[in-house]
């Protein structure tokens, strides 16, 4: 098994190679020394388990995401389809306008079948041949409550805020089209309610 390190994450290694003659992501959790080790292989194995369960449910949503091919939990390691496009975070400023519409759809999709993301971020959608997938799903929780979906929103906003501040209003603006296409209108104005009430209190947590 030949394979290639491409990123090396705060908590996993990610690298490229064949498995089955398909080129592959493995995503490796790395082992953490100031953790507990029992406490630790635990957490690595529930992440692993998590992501990958969630990587396969979001399908039936209609949310493209990578195959998963192989699981090893005592390595915690996911083998998974690559899927060889951009990461919207290195997209240009005009193409992240655009797709913005779409991932606030598929995070519109995510909410309304219960689910949270819990690591919401540009990194975390690839665009490939025309179609967003989504990625990372090791923080995700089944959920349909509404502050977990505004604590999704609130870090995609913070996210355009601040990796991509020229063009946050026209994103964020898409991105809200895109999400309540899918929500509807009133849920989506009380998640906004709920993004405003955790920014207001951040401000206030800054002033005192
Ligand atoms: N299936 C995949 N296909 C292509 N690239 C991937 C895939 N999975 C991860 N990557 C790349 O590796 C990076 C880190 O992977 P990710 O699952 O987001 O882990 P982390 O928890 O470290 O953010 C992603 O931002 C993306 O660039
Ligand atoms: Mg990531």
């Amino acid at each position: 098994m030949l394979v290639k390190l491409i990123k090396k994450g705060a908590e996993a290694d990610i690298y490229t190679g064949m498995w089955n003659n398909s080129k592959s992501v493995f995503k490796i959790r790395k082992i953490k020394n100031y953790r507990n080790s029992l406490l630790d292989s635990k957490i690595r194995k529930q992440r692993t388990i998590k992501e990958s369960q969630i990587l396969s449910q979001v399908k039936s949503f209609g949310i493209p995401s990578p195959l998963v091919y192989f699981i090893n939990l005592e390595k915690s390691m996911i083998v998974m389809q690559e899927i060889p496009g951009k990461s919207v975070h290195d997209l240009s400023n005009s193409k992240i306008i655009g797709v913005s519409k779409e991932i606030g759809k598929l995070v519109g999709l995510l909410h309304k079948n219960g689910v949270m993301h819990g690591d919401l971020t540009t990194s975390n959608f690839i665009l490939f041949k025309n179609i967003i997938y989504m990625i990372d799903f090791g923080l995700s929780q089944n959920t349909i409550k509404p502050e977990d979906h505004a604590v999704d929103l609130r870090l995609i906003k913070e996210i355009l805020n601040s990796a991509h501040a020229k063009i946050m209003e026209s994103s964020w603006k898409n991105f809200l089209l895109g999400y309540k296409s899918i929500v509807g209108i009133t849920y989506q104005t009380k998640i906004v309610k709920l993004v405003a009430d955790i920014e207001s209190r951040g401000r206030y947590a800054q002033v005192v």
